[in-house]
C-alpha cells in the first residue's frame, strides 16, 4: 500500500526543480519554436523540463513509469505507480512572456488517480493534493467556492485554437454560457485554470479537447477540495477523454446543463 503523501512530497520536489528551471530560462526568440501541431509550437525549454521531472520522479519511485507531454505521451498503465506529467503548461504564455504558466504532476496508482500537484511557476506557489488528504495550498486547506446562482459565477475556459473543426461547436457553448454568468476568463493554462477551481476562484472551468497531462493533477486538486469534474455527459472517467467539465457541484450542474443545451 502506497502512502499517496510520501508520492505528493516526490511530485513537489520535482515541480520545485523544473520551476527553478523554467525560471531560470532564457525565453527562446520565435525562431527557436518549433511547431508540434497547427498553432501548437514546442521549444528546448519544454522538454529540458520534462527531463529533470522523470529523471526525478524515477529515482526517487524506483520502478514508477512516466507519461510526459514531450518525451513520453503515450498513456499506458504498465506500473504500479504512474506520473503524468506536463512540464510546462502555458507553452504560448511562456513564449511570449506572459506569466501565467505551470508545472503539473498527477499520479495513479494501480489505474486510479490519487495525488496531483501544479506549481504555478511565476508566482511560485504550489497546488497539491492526494485521495483522502485533501487539497492545500501551501498550509491552507482548498475549498470550492460557494456560489450557486450563474449570474454571480467566474468561469474560467480554453479556446480550441488547435483542433479548429470544434470551434462552431465551442462557440455555442461559448455563447450560451457567457449569456448567464458575470464573467469568463481564458488565462491559457488549463492546469491552473483546474487550480483556481479548487481555491474557489472560478466557480467552473470547461475546454474541448484537454490531454492527460493538462488535467491529471487538477482532477485530484478539485476533487479534493469539494468540486467535480467530468466529461460532459456526467462521466468521471475523464483522463481517456478529452472534453472537461469542472466546478463546484451547483455550478457544475449548471454547466453540464447549460453545455447539453446546445
Ligand atoms: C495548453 C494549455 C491551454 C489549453 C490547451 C493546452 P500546453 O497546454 O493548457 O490553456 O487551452 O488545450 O494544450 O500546450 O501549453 O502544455
Ligand atoms: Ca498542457
Ligand atoms: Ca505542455
Amino acid at each position: 500500500m502506497r502512502d499517496y503523501k510520501d508520492l505528493v512530497k516526490v511530485a513537489e520536489g520535482a515541480a520545485r526543480r523544473a520551476a527553478e528551471y523554467l525560471r531560470a530560462a532564457v525565453r527562446p526568440g520565435w525562431q527557436a519554436w518549433t511547431e508540434k501541431s497547427q498553432h501548437d509550437f514546442v521549444t528546448d525549454i519544454d522538454r529540458g523540463s520534462e527531463a529533470l521531472i522523470a529523471e526525478q520522479l524515477q529515482r526517487n519511485v524506483p520502478g514508477s513509469l512516466v507519461v510526459g507531454e514531450e518525451l513520453t505521451p503515450a498513456l499506458v498503465a504498465q506500473a504500479e505507480v504512474v506520473w503524468i506529467v506536463d512540464p510546462l503548461d502555458g507553452t504560448t504564455n511562456f513564449l511570449h512572456g506572459y506569466p501565467e504558466y505551470a508545472v503539473s504532476i498527477g499520479c495513479a496508482v494501480g489505474g486510479a488517480l490519487c495525488a496531483g500537484v501544479i506549481h504555478d511557476v511565476t508566482r511560485d506557489t504550489v497546488y497539491r493534493a492526494w485521495t483522502g488528504g485533501g487539497a492545500w495550498i501551501d498550509k491552507a486547506r482548498l475549498k470550492v467556492s460557494t456560489v450557486t446562482e450563474p449570474k454571480r459565477a467566474l468561469i474560467a475556459t480554453g479556446f480550441p485554437f488547435r483542433q479548429l473543426g470544434t470551434l462552431e461547436t465551442y462557440l455555442r457553448q461559448f455563447a450560451a454560457i457567457t449569456r448567464d454568468v458575470s464573467g469568463i476568463r481564458r488565462a491559457g493554462s488549463a492546469a491552473l485554470d483546474l487550480a483556481h477551481v479548487a481555491a474557489g476562484n472560478f466557480d467552473a472551468f470547461w475546454e474541448l479537447g484537454l490531454a492527460p497531462w493538462d488535467i491529471a493533477a487538477g482532477v485530484v486538486l478539485i476533487r479534493e477540495a469539494g468540486g467535480l469534474v467530468t466529461r460532459f455527459d456526467g462521466n468521471e472517467d475523464v483522463l481517456n477523454h478529452d472534453n472537461i467539465a469542472a466546478g463546484n457541484p451547483a455550478m457544475h450542474a449548471w454547466l453540464l446543463k447549460t453545455l447539453g443545451s446546445v
